[in-house]
């Protein structure tokens, strides 16, 4: 199958939450985790997204000068996962600070930076467009979130390694996880990993996870 090497890169709690109850956002990274991501940002071809993030954070998705040095910014492409095609026309994947592809299920057109595709029929058939995205060159694609993307790209064997920053604190209720969609009913259905590496970052602690699917 052709697609892009995926990494996940996401933020949480110790107790595995992503965002506040209600999905309100919470900055949970610190600076010095945000240097890292930053870096990663710009080692990467494209950014992906749900449209869920989109409309609870409204992020940039961008790389930061000061976290990766002047004169070396590449700004990944911004893709957003939309099936309905919601992005508001003013949320800041729209502004021209990077390209923005938009993948729905509804409509396709090109407006200067921003480009609109269609890919799937209920949601965007993802394994379609690991093919798109690839065919276009896409190499290295860091997946960001939130909580269902993430399920779905790991669910469909589509990962191949994950990074989660843990800060030192607890959010509790039924906030967003790290993975949520459907989860697992069954023992088989759990996803496993291998630690590759933990260490001490700012504050907090990161954990690199290979998935171990099952060949
Ligand atoms: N701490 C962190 O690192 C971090 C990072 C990012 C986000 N977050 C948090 O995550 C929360 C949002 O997560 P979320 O789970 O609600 O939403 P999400 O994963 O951002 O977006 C999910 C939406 O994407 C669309 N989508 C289209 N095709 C899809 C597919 N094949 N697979 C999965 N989704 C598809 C669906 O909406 P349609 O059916 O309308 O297309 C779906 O409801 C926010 O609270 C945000 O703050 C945290």
């Amino acid at each position: 199958m052709k697609k892009p090497h995926v990494i996940i890169n996401c933020a949480a709690s110790i107790d595995g939450k992503i965002a506040l109850v209600g999905k309100k956002p919470l900055k949970i990274s610190s600076e010095e985790d945000m240097a890292r991501v930053h870096k990663l940002r710009n080692e990467c071809d494209a950014i992906l997204v749900g449209i869920e993030t989109v409309l609870a954070d409204d992020p940039k998705l961008t790389v930061k000068e000061k976290y990766v040095g002047a004169g070396k910014v590449k700004q990944p492409l911004r893709i957003v996962l939309d099936s309905r095609f919601r992005t508001p026309e003013n949320a800041e994947v729209m502004k021209p600070n990077a390209k923005t592809l938009i993948v729905t299920t509804c409509k396709e057109f090109k407006k200067g930076h921003v480009e609109v595709i269609k890919c799937g029929d209920d949601r965007v058939d993802l394994i379609k467009l690991m093919e798109i995205l690839y065919d276009r060159g896409v190499r290295k694609l860091l997946v960001e979130g939130g909580s269902t993307v993430i399920w779905e790209f790991l669910k469909n064997g589509l990962v191949d390694e994950m990074f989660v920053f843990f800060a030192p604190i607890i959010i509790g209720g039924n906030a967003p996880g790290i993975a949520g969609g459907e989860g697992a009913t069954k023992e088989e259905d759990v996803i496993k990993f291998e630690i590759k590496e933990m260490e001490r970052v700012g504050g907090g602690f990161l954990l690199h996870l290979i998935p171990q699917y099952e060949q």
